[in-house]
């Protein structure tokens, strides 16, 4: 059989190309295997977190939104952020943002105008100091156990 050279270079050609394809196949599945990885391990992580914080709260009281939502006054406010539940009645007429912003949200759910605002990672830390309880779970939108 007479083998011409561009036959052989053809040859070797196509062998380079389905190496090169596959090798390139091999990187792009170990990428995503460590993509997939790491993201279970921050599900992990972060389903954690939420366990750990929930124990923490465990010995809180539960208020209902309808119990909240008594607390409506200046000389009695109250508020939910992230599912828990603050007496920030001392707080009205010392608040940075002024007392009017804190009235608007008495009684009620005020978590989206919190964060709204941006407030600093310094206020966010320090909040904790007008816990008083935290919602029952049916009623929780943060605070859950993870499925
Ligand atoms: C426990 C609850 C709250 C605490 C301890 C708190 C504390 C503070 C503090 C310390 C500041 C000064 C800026 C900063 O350091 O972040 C501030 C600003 C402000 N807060 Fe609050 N706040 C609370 C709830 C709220 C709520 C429910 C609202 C409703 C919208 C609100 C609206 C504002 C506004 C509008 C400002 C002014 C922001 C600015 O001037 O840039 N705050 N708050």
């Amino acid at each position: 059989m007479n083998t011409s050279i561009t036959d052989i270079d053809l040859s070797s050609l196509k062998k380079a190309l389905t190496t090169a394809t596959l090798s390139q196949q091999m990187v792009s599945l170990a990428s995503n295997t460590f993509r997939l990885a790491a993201s279970a391990i921050t599900r992990l992580q972060q389903q954690q977190q939420r366990e750990a914080e929930l124990a923490s709260l465990a010995h809180l009281p539960e208020y209902s939104l309808e119990q909240v939502s008594w607390h409506d006054q200046e000389d009695d406010c109250w508020i939910v952020l992230n599912d828990k539940v603050y007496n920030v009645t001392k707080l009205i007429h010392n608040h940075p943002g002024g007392s009017e912003v804190m009235m608007e949200q008495a009684g009620r759910d005020a978590t989206l105008a919190f964060r709204s605002v941006g407030h600093s990672i310094d206020t966010i830390e320090q909040v904790d100091e007008f816990l008083v309880g935290i919602l029952p779970a049916k009623e929780r939108i943060y605070l859950r156990p993870a499925k």
